[in-house]
């Protein structure tokens, strides 16, 4: 299990159980700054090696993860990061503020917070934003947190069989889409002459990435401001909330690390690391660091982060406004622990 944390490491370069652990700002920022001796190709490698059985099955859906967008360090990464930032401007991610608030508003009342208000919402964002219609969101939810597990988890064998019939069903559905070139996203692609299994490995990230983490920082911020009974009461004032969530992605972010691949031997804090190591950058910062690198930083720098800022803030604006005495209740929460995602699995309350 991947639960180390800053306060168990030693030095600010460390081998564990065979990657090494980057956790200095200064460092972290160098190696996210540094694509041509800091490869990303890593970025979506399965954190537990995929055994025989569940490759023949992720085979059998024709599933591949091509070089796109995350763990793309080839030329056509700038072609497709334009073409997906095009749906996420600034001017479209402010136009979903008033969908966000009405989302938020339905979904007050409910007794665990991570269920009703975290949970499909940012999905349902995301699909408007992508102009992809008729999606099943329990669906996408289901092969969205197998693929999380599946890819990021210290998983056993049999834990592969049972997550990969979702990861490869979720493909498959993402291959049709595309075929059928329903929806918006899919025509772009399409348009611009990426291939079926290209825009679907692209997709498949960015569906996952689109939502999961924004889900995660709601559970993560809502259960952080409910135990600070002043701030839950500074809530609804104008730009609490917007700090409020930028201290959460700098202390307590959902994606707690991201990886990097050495093209060659580097040294980094003193520390010697050979060529194709695998790196863990610590994005979780300390209390004291200037800046974060939630959202990384560099050539593959976040193409939600204003998204994701805005549903914290607008969500987590809503219920404080709307349910003032809303408190913490039951016991401590299981966590959703994986190599690079952290969050609480539930946020129970009373009122
Ligand atoms: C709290 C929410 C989120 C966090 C903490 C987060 C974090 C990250 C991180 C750490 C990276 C890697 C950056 C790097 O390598 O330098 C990344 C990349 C990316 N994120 Fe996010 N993300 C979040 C939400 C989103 C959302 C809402 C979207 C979609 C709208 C999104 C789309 C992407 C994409 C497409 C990339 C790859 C960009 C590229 O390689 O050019 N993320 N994100």
């Amino acid at each position: 299990m991947f639960t180390f944390t800053r306060a168990e490491l030693t030095s600010p370069v460390q081998l564990c159980d065979g990657r090494w652990v980057v956790s200095s700002y200064a460092d972290v920022r160098a190696v996210l700054a540094d694509p041509v001796t800091y490869l990303p190709d890593n970025a979506l490698t399965a954190v537990t090696p995929v055994a025989p059985a569940a490759l023949r099955a992720l085979v059998r859906a024709r599933f591949s993860l091509p070089p796109t967008l995350a763990n793309n360090g080839s030329d056509s990464h700038a072609g497709l990061r334009r073409l997906v930032a095009s749906f996420f401007t600034p001017a479209r991610v402010a136009a979903a503020e008033p969908r966000i608030r009405a989302l938020a508003m339905e979904r007050l009342g409910g007794s665990d917070l991570v269920r009703s208000l975290a949970w499909d919402l940012p999905a349902i964002v995301l699909m408007d934003l992508l102009g992809l219609e008729d999606v099943d969101i329990p669906t996408l939810k289901r092969w969205s947190t197998a693929s999380l597990e599946f890819f990021w988890g210290d998983i056993t064998r049999e834990r592969q069989m049972e997550l990969v019939d979702d990861v490869g069903a979720f493909h498959q559905w993402l291959i049709k889409r595309y075929e059928a070139r329903d929806g918006a996203l899919f025509c772009a692609l399409a348009d611009a002459g990426v291939s079926a299994a290209d825009s679907a490995g692209l997709c498949y990230f960015l569906l996952i990435a689109g939502q999961e983490t924004t889900t995660q920082l709601l559970s993560t911020a809502l259960r952080r401001a409910l135990q600070d009974r002043e701030l839950w009461e500074r809530l609804p004032l104008p730009g609490v909330a917007e700090s409020f969530v930028e201290d959460v992605l700098r202390t307590e972010t959902p994606v707690v690390t991201w990886r990097r691949l050495t093209a060659r031997e580097v040294v980094l804090s003193g520390v010697r690391v050979p060529a194709g190591a695998e790196l863990v950058l610590l994005l979780s910062g300390k209390e004291n660091d200037p800046k974060h690198l939630a959202f990384g930083y560099g050539r593959h720098f976040c193409l939600g982060a204003g998204l994701a800022r805005l549903e914290a803030a607008v969500v987590l604006r809503t219920v404080a406004e709307h349910e003032p005495s809303l408190r913490l209740a039951g016991d401590e929460p299981e966590w959703l622990q994986l190599l690079s995602f952290r969050a609480p699995r539930s946020v129970t309350v009373a009122r």
